[in-house]
């Protein structure tokens, strides 16, 4: 049995122990593994080659996709996805392994809908955003790569008075800004998903000031699109110096976490394990367990930021806990 594996959208680090473990579990179960390099656009131009234990040595630790990933425009018109079937047909590949997130699940729909493909699905994506599910590989790695950027501003901003307005990755979810907000102890937190005041959060620094406080750590949601006006508003309002950083593409960069080594090479062998008896599934991460679960139903669903971490988290919104 043939079984392709492909890399979609936004890369997370995670992916290489993923392609690791795919190619050493194939061999194991008896599969031939292939590679499709550059994600869907890869697909559509037919760059599909078998894959040996020699291409996977000394990946583990590397961030990135060694096959390469892309945001493919022309897989939205059918001619392409055509073609993509096509050299999936001629190759006679008989599964094909998708990681990707939210957009490539959509974009693998679709072809499912069309072609009739068997394919199992892996969440990867820094932003776990994919609704029913509660980690995609990427997450652990961008979180400690924040953690550490903000450790090192803190260096910095622990030696003036001054406040510090960090932006975080994650499209419109706020998971990374909320996450590290609430683990490396900011001051604020603002992400798309939940409200915020500015004028409790004025009254609360502006208390905190008169008893001691001499800096500001804000994690501010990329999504939200207001990391300027929250830098501005510390100095017209709070009159802090400010200054903002945005994080950018380093939180999708950097060597895999224990964790996220962990988790890849489950989801890897759990799609591995369970396609012939229920093929067509997207292997999701749920109150510590993995699950199976349609393409349809996780489409279809709309994903929710956990209760508790937001609970947690409304102080440095401006609201008191519940
Ligand atoms: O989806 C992953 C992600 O890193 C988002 O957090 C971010 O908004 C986006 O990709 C950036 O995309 P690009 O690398 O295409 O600029």
């Amino acid at each position: 049995m043939k079984i392709a594996i492909l890399t979609s959208g936004g890369d997370s680090s995670g992916m290489n122990p993923a392609i690791k473990k795919f190619v050493e579990h194939c061999f194991a179960k008896g599969y031939e593994p292939y590679f499709i390099y550059n994600g869907l656009e890869g697909l559509i131009d037919g760059k599909i080659k078998k894959a040996s234990y020699k291409d996977v040595g000394g990946i583990i630790y590397r961030g990135g996709t060694i096959i390469r990933s892309s945001r493919s425009k022309r897989w939205f018109e059918k001619e392409y996805r055509k073609k993509a079937f096509e050299n999936i047909k001629k190759e006679k590949i008989d599964l094909l392994v998708i990681l990707g997130g939210d957009g490539s699940f959509r974009a693998l729909d679709v072809f499912y809908k069309e072609f009739k493909v068997p394919f199992m699905g892996i969440p990867a994506s820094i932003d776990n955003d994919l609704p029913l599910n509660e980690y995609m590989i990427g997450v652990d790695t961008a979180l400690n790569v924040i953690r550490c950027a903000i450790d090192d501003i803190r260096d910095t901003a622990s030696s003036f008075n001054r406040a510090f307005v960090i932006e975080t990755m994650g499209r419109e979810c706020g998971y990374l800004t909320l996450v590290s907000a609430v683990a490396n102890g900011a001051e604020m937190c603002l992400i798309p998903e939940a409200p915020y005041n500015l004028e409790n959060l004025k009254k609360r620094y502006l208390k905190e000031i008169k008893e001691g406080r001499t800096y500001f750590i804000a994690i501010v949601a990329e999504g939200l699109k207001i990391t300027d006006k929250i830098k501005k508003w510390f100095e017209e309002e709070i009159g802090f110096e400010s200054r903002a950083t945005v994080l950018g593409h380093i939180q999708r960069g950097g060597s895999p976490t224990v964790l996220e080594r962990l988790r890849a090479a489950e989801f890897v062998e759990i799609a591995l394990d369970n396609f012939e008896k229920t093929p067509n599934k997207i292997v999701t991460y749920y109150d510590d367990n993995f699950i199976l679960r349609e393409l349809d139903e996780i489409v279809n669903s709309k994903y929710s930021l956990d209760e508790r971490m937001l609970n947690l988290s409304k102080p440095l919104m401006g609201f008191e806990r519940i």
